[in-house]
């Protein structure tokens, strides 16, 4: 992995992976990577802080966002002027909201708008698909600048792009290939071992998917890292006699230093095994 420039995420995006980069790095070390995949692009804060050169093959299943990085890659220039027309007020921002614009450099324009003022960043439509995240009252919002869209336009000018499910990555998966999967968590509550899944996010049978796809990237002679909520299930799932890197993130809970817990994550990969 070597000789581009490391760009950091254009979006605000929830489970963003920024953090987890110096131990990606780490793992992935020497190795002589031919494709890249990133079948659940979200903020792309990995192969943005990566600093390979080569193919990349991204996608996620949200349309709006792949919109986004497609406008990005092809017309940044047009895009950032599209960008600076919009004020950070209450009430541009709901006349933005209430609209979807024909233009996919519009649509583009505004999904990164909304995701630096809305609330809290989130990606969240109602039933009829219209974005529902209240204006967030923030003082500082931190748009893209021109120079940040044209790095990444860069970044991304060897790269497919498509809005689809992160079996299809298959498709593309060649010998000494690495893909980076970062699924949703599916959130569990342990009651008297009784586990229940949050079905609507991303299902326990869409775990249980992504465990086949894993064993189908092994078969074709690929690199795996899998990010995955620290959880027994999970840890029996993706056991593919591999390595289970767990990571921990000091995250700040209300803000003071003593409220301060920390998290940890798996991370299971056959990079260093293969
Ligand atoms: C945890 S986020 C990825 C965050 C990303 N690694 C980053 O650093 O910003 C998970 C992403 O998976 C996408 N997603 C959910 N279900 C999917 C599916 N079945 N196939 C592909 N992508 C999916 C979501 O839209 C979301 O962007």
């Amino acid at each position: 992995m070597q000789n581009v420039e490391q760009a950091d995420p254009i979006l605000r995006w929830a489970g963003g992976k920024r953090w987890l980069l110096p131990t990606i790095r780490t793992i992935i070390g020497e190795e002589r990577i031919i494709n890249y995949h990133e079948p659940f692009l979200g903020g792309a804060a990995v192969f943005l802080g990566l600093t390979y050169a080569g193919k990349a093959f991204l996608a996620d299943t949200n349309s709006d966002l792949i919109e986004v990085y497609e406008c990005i890659r092809d017309e940044y220039r047009a895009l950032h002027e599209l960008l600076s027309e919009h004020v950070n007020t209450s009430q541009h921002y709901y006349a933005v909201r209430s609209e979807i614009p024909e233009l996919a450099i519009e649509r583009a324009a505004r999904f990164i708008y909304m995701n630096h003022t809305s609330y809290n960043g989130i990606y969240r439509v109602n039933l009829n698909g219209q974005y529902n995240v209240p204006y967030g009252r923030r003082e500082n919002p931190r748009m893209p600048t021109l120079e940040a869209l044209k790095t990444v336009s860069q970044r991304l000018q060897n790269s497919s792009l498509d809005a689809r499910d992160f079996e299809s990555c298959l498709d593309s998966v060649g010998p000494g290939d690495l893909v980076f999967l970062d699924p949703p968590y599916t959130v569990a509550h342990n009651n008297n071992g009784f586990v229940k899944y949050n079905q609507k996010l991303f299902s326990w049978e869409d775990q249980r998917r992504l465990s086949n796809v894993v064993d189908e990237i092994k078969k074709a002679g690929a690199y795996y890292i899998l990010s995955n909520a620290a959880h027994d299930s999970i840890a029996e799932l993706f056991d593919k006699g591999d390595r289970l890197v767990v990571t921990k993130r000091r995250n700040a809970v209300g803000g003071s230093a003593s409220a301060r817990g920390s998290a940890s994550e798996y991370l299971f990969t056959n990079v260093g095994v293969l």
